[in-house]
């Protein structure tokens, strides 16, 4: 099955069937190739494969057949011409940026991104020549303003890591295709469920795979969907030559998530959504925000581009840093950690985390205080974690 013929499936399907691979055994569950190479039939066939002549695979740094059932089932699902695997989400939306851009050109960034990809823009980027102007993404203006004659290309995520803001996807692509320039968005937080970057106008997503494609908390992925044009122009030799490669296993275990993904994240957000209900009211609770309440701050926004909520909810609680620890200190099943996604409900203090390398007033600027909490709601019965996270309010 190739990927463009499963287009006439629709994405339950594909995540189930799209990208199979079935060996001469015709095993029922994808085959995991746990081989960093491959062998030849003659010299003159191994010639021809690396020449490109003849199909196959060479060497796992560059393809592996499990690998390619993963990029395959992502392309199908997400309606990408070609997708490449990486080793971490990391790893894809450095590739996705780095890939583009030479000595001498100009980025424009979003400010409200995860620290890593943040990382990313303003401080490596620059270390190679390449300049990033950081703008609000809200704010269409800041986008237009930005440009450069040397802009190469926009990146963004939407909903944000941890305020959950939304950037007009669509209206971002229009002003980066106006100056010649890309869009790339990572597509962590809203997942390929609930937002489609590419029917929006962006030029390639990037996901961590880690989060919810993995969904268990097992282990780390990442990857990169766009046309076939742009992952030769810019990603093939980049991931080939550089090595960031996604393991087998990884791959294997992130196939067998997609199967469950849109089972998961509904299941995840039906129970986010009466979660957020329940605490929106709530006198500790100083703001609540959640991407599939009416009261978001850009709630036509995300009528227009996303198709549900988000697993994520982002609240502050009052007293500040003090209040937020007693509260996360209070909590008995929902365990506290930086990560986000899993089957487990997980809750982060960003400004002590992921976002402590930012100084206080960039904190500030995006709405990270001390007293916000990040909430990654996971498939427990909606009642039990409702009542975890009324208790350890009552002791905040
Ligand atoms: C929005 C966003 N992008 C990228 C990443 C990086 O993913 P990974 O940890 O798989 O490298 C994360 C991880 O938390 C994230 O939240």
């Amino acid at each position: 099955m190739s990927a463009s013929s499963d287009r006439k499936f629709r994405p339950e399907t594909r995540l189930v069937h799209a990208g199979g691979l079935r060996s001469q055994f015709g095993e029922t569950s994808e085959a995991l190739f746990l081989t960093q190479g491959f062998v030849y039939d003659s010299a003159e066939s191994c010639e021809a494969r690396f020449k490109g002549e003849e199909p196959g695979y060479l060497y796992s740094r560059f393809s592996n057949p499990t690998v390619a059932m993963f990029e395959e089932r992502m392309a199908a699902f997400e309606g990408a011409e070609s997708a490449r695997a990486t080793a971490s989400g990391m790893a894809a939306v450095t590739a996705s940026v780095m890939g583009q851009v030479r000595a001498g050109d100009h980025i424009v960034a979003a400010k409200a991104l995860f620290g890593s990809c943040r990382y990313v823009v303003e401080d490596l980027m620059p270390r190679f020549g390449v300049a990033c102007t950081l703008v609000d993404g809200k704010d269409l203006d800041q986008w237009r303003n930005a440009v450069r004659p040397n802009t190469k290309t926009f990146f963004l995520e939407s909903p944000t890591n941890p305020t959950l803001e939304v950037v007009d996807v669509q209206e971002v692509a229009k002003i980066a295709h106006a100056a010649g320039a890309t869009l790339v968005v990572d597509n962590v937080f809203a997942t390929p469920l609930w937002q489609s970057p590419l029917e929006l106008g962006a030029d390639c997503v990037v996901y961590s795979a880690t989060k919810h494609i993995d969904g268990q908390g097992r282990c780390l992925g990442g990857v990169i969907l766009a046309s076939e044009d742009f992952i030769q122009k810019h990603i093939h030799m980049l991931l080939r030559q550089t090595g960031p490669a996604m393991s087998p296993f990884n791959a294997w275990v992130l196939l067998k998530g997609l199967e469950t993904l849109p089972v998961r994240v509904q299941r995840q957000t039906d129970n986010a959504a009466k979660i957020a209900d329940a605490l929106a009211s709530h006198s500790k609770i100083k703001r609540l925000i959640y991407p599939g309440r009416a009261d978001h701050p850009q709630a036509a926004i995300i009528r227009k581009q996303m198709r549900g909520g988000s697993n994520l909810i982002a609240f502050e609680v009052a007293g500040g840093k003090a209040g937020a620890f007693r509260f996360l200190n209070a909590l008995k099943l929902i365990r506290i950690t930086n990560n986000l996604g899993d089957a487990k409900s997980l809750v982060t203090h960003p400004a002590t985390t992921t976002h402590q390398r930012l100084t206080p007033e960039q904190r500030a600027e995006l709405g990270i205080n001390d007293g916000l909490v990040r909430l990654s709601t996971g498939l427990e019965h909606p009642d039990d974690l409702t009542e975890d996270l009324m208790t350890a309010l009552a002791a905040a």
